[in-house]
């Protein structure tokens, strides 16, 4: 035996698997740190979210609701919709996990976009099926290029829409081209992370194709616009024989108590997402064209965060100007890793943050 054959070996596939890397959390220099490297609220949590968390204190030593049923009782009233068809899950990662653990396996292929979300590989892989990567056009999902990409090996297509970290979306219109194009056995997951961000008419997040076919699944999150990203929580509305795969293959407990109570609260309290999403309002274009008058290319960004990119031939570089933020302790996202090494990812903080982020930039680009 060889040294390599007398340990345990993984799955095929789960070594090719470049693991995620988040957001950074800390700056160079002293003083306040501004985070705009992972699109959390600004605003934090609904205080009714913090109550109903806080009261789960008394109850820590017994298991959750296996079936997170508050929560989906919550999230079926607020969205029109039937709380059997919801799967609750430890952030929507976990679900396109469960997802693609469900419905992937060697010899599967599974297609995501260039700039797409770098879990969608990662669950991919880790399943033992082969990532298709498709073109982008003008940094946008192209509905052609996906579907040209589909072979009979093809079992699913993951699209964030909008897309992190472009900040671009797909109109409701091509969606359904999508869906009508793809094969019946052939799963489509609209990961909708930032929906409540978007302020666009031809929109749509994904309900009304989930109720109508039995391919495509919506995922959300509880981490951007409802500020709980720290509890882990997400939720997935899919049509009944997609429900029925995740509720088979999820843990018994996987979503924790305070989340469930502290999830349920925020739903309920839709006055508070409405504070976070006006607070975006205002401050996105106010960002974007502070940035662009200094210059710089900004992608027209949907979510609560704008992509800017650098010239290539300039003499200010992404990373250049990534250094710089943090030794004024204004933490972004480079984007190298989503093969965009000439562009930051900069989320909408409050007023403070979003200021720091503008003064810092101002002096980087006049030095
Ligand atoms: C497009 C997209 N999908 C899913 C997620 C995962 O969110 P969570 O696991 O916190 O619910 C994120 C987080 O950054 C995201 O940007």
């Amino acid at each position: 035996m060889t040294d390599t054959e007398k340990m345990p070996r993984p799955r095929e596939g789960v070594l090719d698997i470049a693991a995620y890397v988040p957001g950074k959390s800390a700056g160079t220099g002293a003083g306040k740190v501004h985070k705009l490297s992972s699109n959390e609220s600004p605003l934090g949590p609904s205080p009714a979210a913090l109550q109903a968390y806080a009261a789960c204190a008394q109850n820590l030593a017994l298991y959750p609701d296996g079936g997170s049923s508050a929560l989906r009782e919550a999230l079926a009233e607020c969205y029109g919709i039937n709380p059997a068809n919801i799967v609750c899950g430890a952030g929507s990662d976990e679900l396109l996990q469960l997802l693609a653990s469900g419905y992937l396996q060697a010899g599967d292929e599974a297609i995501y976009t260039e700039h797409g979300f770098l879990v969608y590989p990662i669950v991919i892989r880790a399943n033992g099926a082969t990532p298709v990567v498709v073109p982008e056009r003008d940094l946008t999902a192209d509905v052609d290029a996906i579907l040209a990409a589909v072979t009979p090996r093809t079992r699913m297509v993951f699209l964030a829409n909008p897309n992190n970290p472009t900040g671009t979306y797909v109109s409701f219109d091509q969606i359904k081209r999508l869906q009508a194009g793809l094969p019946p056995d052939c799963l489509l997951v609209l990961d909708a992370a930032y929906a409540e961000y978007v302020r666009r008419n031809d929109y749509e997040a994904g309900l009304e194709l989930v109720s109508s076919f039995r391919n495509v699944v919506m995922t959300r999150t509880f981490s951007k616009a409802y500020g709980l990203a720290g509890l882990r929580l997400g939720w997935a509305y899919c049509p009944a024989n997609v429900a029925d795969v995740l509720n088979r293959i999820r843990g018994p407990f996987n979503v924790g108590m305070p989340a469930i109570a502290a999830g349920a609260a925020a739903v309920r309290d839709q006055a508070h997402l409405a504070k976070a999403v006006e607070h975006n309002d205002v401050w996105l274009p106010k960002v974007t064209m502070a940035v662009e008058a200094l210059g710089l290319k900004v992608t027209p960004s949907v979510g609560n965060f704008i992509l800017v990119h650098f010239p290539p031939d300039g003499c200010r570089t992404a990373a250049q100007a990534d250094a710089f933020l943090a030794s004024n302790n204004v933490i972004v996202r480079r984007m190298d890793g989503y093969g965009l090494p000439g562009a930051l990812r900069v989320s909408i903080g409050d007023a403070d943050g979003c200021t720091a982020f503008l003064t810092a930039l101002r002096t980087f680009m006049a030095d």
